[in-house]
């Protein structure tokens, strides 16, 4: 296939930062149709991404658009009959995370990827695409740390986005489900394991509209695996310094640490504050890199009929531990998968 046409569907936050990888950063793909169920998403794409193929509906999007693949950036209760009737479209499927909002919904997606073998299908986890993450990896590959046996993974959002985390936190599921799907994937990466075990706690210390709305403004979290290997998550969102996502991976002969200051760039500004290194913002400015680079990676493999590393069972699978936690955290007691 020389070119593959896309669909989007979704133009939010995330969708914006993919249709604008596809028009201008992706080479092999074009994007000639956009779907939204907000009228202004769609005056975006006619007007910023020249797409006037653009629809309310997604199933109309699917039946008469000209496209061989759809990205899906919607709303992720959205996301399961969304990949179902993309691929019973013949389409191949590039999807966000998380996979669905439950281990029922993961479970059709998984046969309906089943179902359709020659259709590509690739879950966003795009941290695996980050280039420091993948270099990680790769040094844990030629043995630099020896076997690793622990993932400690923070990520705790902007205090200056807490306002939307606020507004959003009664109905995302809470704090694991809602902020902890890329770490639990990275764990179960690096490790090479499977979780056997959660036991989560949380806090709520600066803002209490958290415990209000059911929800709390940090979790921490132990994760046991199989081989005896550990995980530990700390999620929140009030770091006051920026965006902070850090992940240490311990081995018996040595450790890694990825981003232990989410620093802006390399400049270091010596004023009256000292020597400052300024932090990122936000997901879109720490993961620029790795929106484009997923993004290639799934049109590499469309075009070249090769499966991508990261699976529809990976996307289950940090679901069903994101709700163990969220469990745990609920009813106080270790919870075993
Ligand atoms: P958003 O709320 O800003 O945008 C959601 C979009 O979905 C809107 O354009 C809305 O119009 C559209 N939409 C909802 N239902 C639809 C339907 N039935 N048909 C067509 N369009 C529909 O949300 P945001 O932040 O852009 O997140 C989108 C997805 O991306 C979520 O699943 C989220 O979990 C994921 N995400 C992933 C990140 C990552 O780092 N990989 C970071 C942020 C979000």
């Amino acid at each position: 296939m020389d070119e593959v046409k896309v669909g989007i569907a979704g133009l939010g936050r995330l969708g914006k930062v993919h249709a604008n990888n596809i028009c201008y950063k992706i080479p092999g793909a074009k994007l000639t149709a956009a779907c939204s169920v907000a009228e202004a998403e769609l005056e975006y794409a006619k007007n910023e991404l020249d797409v006037s193929d653009v629809y309310t509906d997604y199933l109309e999007m699917l039946k008469s658009a000209d496209i061989d693949a759809v990205a899906i950036v919607t709303t992720s209760s959205e996301h399961c009959w969304q990949i179902e009737a993309a691929l019973a479209a013949g389409k191949h499927v590039f999807c966000e995370k998380p996979l669905g909002i439950n281990e029922e919904e993961c479970k059709a997606a998984e046969r309906a990827v089943e179902k359709y073998p020659d259709k590509i299908f690739f879950l966003g986890f795009m941290r695996r695409y980050d280039p420091s993450y993948a270099y990680a990896m790769q040094k844990i590959k030629e043995g630099a740390i020896g076997k690793p046996y622990l993932v400690k993974a923070t990520g705790i959002d902007p205090e200056s986005l807490v306002e939307g985390s606020i507004k959003f936190c009664s109905t995302s599921g809470g704090i694991y489900i809602d902020m902890a799907s890329h770490d639990i994937d990275l764990m179960r990466w690096f490790l090479g394991d499977e979780v056997t075990e959660v036991y989560a706690l949380g806090c709520t210390f600066k803002h209490p509209e958290f415990e209000a709305n059911g929800d709390c403004e940090t979790g921490c979290a132990m994760f046991r695996f199989k081989n005896g290997a550990i995980g530990q998550i700390h999620v929140g969102r009030t770091a006051a310094h920026g965006y902070h996502i850090e992940t240490e991976v311990v081995g018996t002969e040595g450790s890694i640490r990825i981003s232990p200051v989410p620093a802006k760039n390399l400049a270091m500004i010596y004023d009256k504050n000292g020597a400052v290194v300024e932090c990122v913002g936000s997901f879109p400015e720490r993961f620029a890199d790795a929106y484009v680079l997923e993004m290639k990676e799934f049109i590499a493999c469309i075009r070249e009929g090769r499966k991508p590393d990261v699976t529809v069972y990976d996307g289950t699978k940090s679901t069903k531990i994101a709700y163990a936690a969220a469990q745990s955290l609920k009813e106080h007691h270790p919870v075993q998968l």
